[in-house]
């Protein structure tokens, strides 16, 4: 069996227990501005699991395509991957633990023939905020797992939730075991010494973590299961390794047929991160200096390095690139239709990439060289730094290449230059954006103001996540982006348009006053805090409704405004929406 058929034998079998098949979300989320990627299958799917109703009904099955980047350093070993694929089956208020069990089971051992002697798993061991879960104990004895190999564990192992808030409850996870000894009298499925490995987990989603920690019940109660695909063709091939797999192999071969100088970790490297950018930029993702665009071009880089390392000509990327398109075209069809802008767009930034090398390494030689001449044998944190800034020359590889020249390196300090440097764009940048009004005609400025009263009451309609993202005033109109993960309703704007008049009718008096960032954001304005520095700013007041950071100008009082009408309202981009509202005066 391979990845692709395991895949349909699933999809066909949740099929003929009553499920719909659905496809599976792009990479990119479409409107979930809380990740950069989709991590899990759950997130396309979040406003039904709190109770909106699915068009395709309570019973559900897909293979969702998913990134994880928090392991993206480990890959190169012999298990870790940042793109990979979940098959999972869905209830929504449907059926919960006993049909999820036995369905995982039934698949497991009747489809895929995995002797049950093989199997072991977890459940939830309990706490303060849920009880132990005896009920999915009990059932995993009534389908013949005897008691030695059900397993309670706490939050850490069987407990199952996306980041800080949302839906989330106890799960009971499969562990596959391959056979190798034990690696203590205690080894047991989570102590991670590769005896056992995690296949599927079984999430039974009935409750809510709410912001500040506590957990309320949540509508309906709903199974999530997620059952990692790369992981499960391995075992069943009998392969150590998700590269040694009909997925990867052919790449890693051509790999090694290719490199003049060999080494497994650095053909991993590029074998996964190869696969995981095709398939952002399949899911329209693009290179850029920031979130995901920047976790692109990580990925693009470090397989760079890599292939630079096994002494692979760059030119051959082109041939990888199809390789996999062949290899990968049956079971990701994007990856055909998308395959000139893949190559195009991985070529282009192998190109900026090879000339960013070229000019920091010719520069860190000269700086070398000066300190040769001093009989000095440490490149300072400072100069690593003055070359990812001047010539965005990766630390790592400054590290690198000064080892080789016999330097010691001293990167101890740079991640704090980093963040300041981080810090001190920012602040640049928000600057420009808030302070930055080109045209001061006294309609402009009546538009200014108007904006602030909406960002305000935005905030009391729809919460205070709805912050500003952007803003551009003419003559005519505002138009103002805020971050809200959907569509806002007719009566959301209606109130909002309330709020404003009504603030305008009061005829507020708008006051500026100048103070430090820390004593703005004591005073309760809103605005951007993040920057440490001392710097003065202005704050505007709009009688006791609204305190905003901001470079001005205002008109003095809000009743020049006349009447505030919203005209649009639309997405901008994920997770952000725009209004645009005008003044009739
Ligand atoms: N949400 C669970 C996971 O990601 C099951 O799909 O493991």
């Amino acid at each position: 069996m391979n990845a692709l058929e395991i895949r349909n034998k699933f999809l066909n079998y949740f099929k003929n227990h009553d499920h719909k098949i659905i496809p599976s979300a792009p990479l990119i989320p479409e409107n979930d501005p809380s990740v950069l990627f989709t991590t899990a299958g759950m997130h396309p799917l979040v406003p039904y699991l709190l109770g909106e109703k699915h068009p395709q009904g309570t019973r559900l099955a897909d293979y969702q395509k998913c990134l994880r980047t928090v392991d993206i350093d480990e890959v190169g070993d012999n298990r870790h991957l940042t793109f990979f694929e979940m098959l999972g089956n869905w209830s929504l208020g449907d059926y919960f633990k006993q049909e999820s069990i036995r369905y995982s089971i039934e698949f497991l051992t009747k489809e895929l023939n995995i002797p049950m002697e093989k199997l072991s798993v977890t459940c939830f061991k309990g706490d303060s905020d849920a009880p132990r879960d005896e009920e999915t104990a009990k059932i995993w004895e009534e389908v013949g797992m005897p008691k030695e190999r059900i397993y309670y564990f706490g939050k850490d192992d069987n407990w199952w939730i996306a980041g800080d808030e949302g839906p989330c409850g106890p799960d009971t996870e499969i562990f596959y075991d391959t056979g190798k000894e034990p690696c203590s009298p205690d080894c047991n499925p989570s102590c991670g010494c590769g005896k056992y490995v995690e296949i599927w987990n079984n999430v039974f989603m009935e409750y809510y973590k709410q912001k500040d920690g506590s957990y309320t019940k949540l509508k309906q109660r709903n199974v999530d299961t997620g059952l990692g695909l790369e992981r499960i063709n391995m075992l069943l091939q009998g392969k150590e390794t998700p590269f040694d797999t009909e997925v990867f192999k052919p790449v890693m071969d051509k790999l090694q047929e290719l490199a003049k100088n060999d080494n497994i970790q650095s053909r991993r490297i590029v074998a996964e991160h190869l696969r995981s950018s095709m398939m952002i930029i399949a899911d329209g993702g693009r290179p850029s200096n920031i979130d995901r665009g920047y976790i692109l071009r990580r990925l693009i880089r470090r397989m760079i390095r890599h292939l630079n390392k096994l002494e692979i000509d760059l030119s051959l990327l082109k041939d990888l690139i199809e390789l996999y398109t062949k290899v990968l075209g049956e079971m990701y069809p994007e990856l055909i239709e998308n395959k000139e802008t893949i190559i195009n767009i991985i070529l282009e930034e192998k190109e900026k990439f090879v000339k960013t090398l070229e000019n920091g390494e010719k520069e860190l030689q000269k700086e070398l060289g000066k300190l040769r001449e001093k009989n000095m044998d440490t490149l300072s944190a400072e100069e690593v730094f003055r070359l990812y800034e001047t010539y965005g020359f990766p630390p790592e590889v400054t590290k690198e290449i000064a080892e080789e020249n016999n330097f010691k390196v001293d990167l101890g300090a740079f991640d704090k230059l980093f963040k300041e440097h981080q810090d001190k764009s920012r602040l640049g940048s928000e600057q420009k954006f808030k302070g930055g009004l080109a045209d001061q005609s006294e309609e402009v400025i009546c538009y200014h103001t108007a904006t602030h009263l909406l960002h305000k009451a935005l905030q009391i309609v729809l919460g205070e996540h709805a912050t500003q993202k952007g803003s551009n005033l003419t003559k005519e109109r505002l138009r103002f982006d805020f971050a809200h993960p959907q569509k806002v309703t007719k009566e959301e704007l209606d109130e909002v348009e309330r709020i404003v008049n009504e603030q305008i009718q009061k005829d507020l008096p708008v006051t500026c006053e100048e103070m430090s960032y820390d004593d703005a954001k004591k005073s309760g304005a809103i605005g951007l805090f993040e920057n440490k520095y001392g710097d003065k700013v202005k704050v505007y007041t709009i009688g006791d409704f609204s305190k905003e950071i901001c470079g001005g100008p205002h008109v003095e009082h809000t009743g020049v405004l006349g009447t505030f009408k919203i005209t649009k309202e639309e997405a901008s981009s994920a997770g952000v929406r725009r209004i645009k509202a005008i003044l009739i005066r």
